[in-house]
């Protein structure tokens, strides 16, 4: 694999994720691969465990790490071809991404969408502009559009956690008070639908997510009819796709309960707000399976550096 920019990079996800929980079960056999090789990690937003589980991997692999922060540590850069850059920006791209593959053995990258211009966001100008200008592999920890490494850590949970071979799995939207990003729904959509399960998506009118991804996945905008039966809860708050980044509704009617989710198991990708998005008693049960998730994003993560290792 020579790049990580979207699930289906992985190749048959099956393989993969038995992969993944073979490495969970010895996470060191490999530390010989990344001897003397180096990931660089480049953020322009914050992270907790997209940051901590990615650099526990890669020193599970034996790989040196460096870390820069974008947002408030490098030069602002300046990704438009032919600027004169007399405005804001100090470093274009073309440069950065050269200087940082000379330095590095790969490199993965966090940019959110700014959910102000969709075609801007869509356009993927960070991801992007390394993929044209570095000469090093790039890994997608998060972009406008997906993010991969967590939907790939969601794959493993979701496989150890299945009690049936064909599960439901509902992925709900929940209340939030500020404008989020699609990405983490988006890559789990694309995810599910490479997974043998009954799989719908649910949300307040106005919340589609966009259809080039959903496809023909089905959407129930009645939350308790979603939820009947469903072994795996999936929840996430997204920003409306369609009157790009708005907030449309709060409605705490959609927050989910320990009554909502009966006998089904719970997820999300955290950070998450207690009593927001999904109430304690939630959180706080053994239904809950968010810190099983956090965990397997260190494997996730080593998969995907042990394959790249493997190519280059
Ligand atoms: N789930 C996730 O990506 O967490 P962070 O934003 O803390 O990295």
């Amino acid at each position: 694999m020579k790049n990580y920019l979207s699930i289906t990079d992985l190749g048959p996800l099956a393989k993969g994720v038995a992969e993944a929980l073979k490495l969970k079960e010895n996470p060191t056999r490999f530390q010989g691969l990344g001897k003397n090789k180096t990931l660089g990690l480049l953020f322009f937003n914050n992270s907790l465990r997209t940051r901590l589980s990615t650099q526990k991997a890669a020193l599970n692999l034996g790989m040196n790490v460096m870390v820069m922060n974008f947002g408030n540590e490098g030069w602002a850069l300046e990704f438009t071809d032919g600027t004169v850059m007399d405005q804001g920006t100090s470093e274009h791209i073309k440069e950065a991404a050269q200087v940082i593959s000379q330095y590095c053995d790969m490199v993965a990258i966090r940019a959110f969408a700014s959910l102000k211009h969709k075609e801007k966001d869509e356009a993927e100008k960070v991801l992007n502009g390394f993929m044209r200008h570095a000469s090093i592999p790039v890994i997608n920890m998060e972009s406008s559009i997906r993010h991969p490494l967590q939907a790939l850590a969601d794959a493993i949970t979701l496989a150890e956690a299945r009690k049936t071979s064909r599960p439901k799995v509902v992925l709900s939207w929940a209340p939030h008070p500020k404008a989020l990003p699609h990405a983490v729904a988006n890559s789990f959509v694309e995810m599910m639908k490479l997974q043998d399960a009954e799989f719908l998506v649910t949300h307040p009118e106005g919340y589609e997510l966009n259809k080039r991804i959903v496809g023909d996945v089905r959407v129930e905008y009645d939350q308790q009819k979603a939820l009947e039966n469903a072994d795996f809860v999936y929840v996430k708050n997204w920003s409306s796709y369609n009157s790009y980044g708005a907030v449309l509704t709060q409605d705490p009617n959609w927050m989910i309960t320990r009554e909502k989710l009966g006998s089904a198991q719970f997820m999300h990708c955290l950070p998450v707000r207690r009593n927001v998005v999904v109430e304690d008693a939630v959180l706080d049960s053994e239904q809950s399976l968010v810190i099983a998730q956090a965990n397997n994003r260190t494997y996730a993560a080593q998969l995907v550096l042990k394959k790249i290792l493997e190519s280059i």
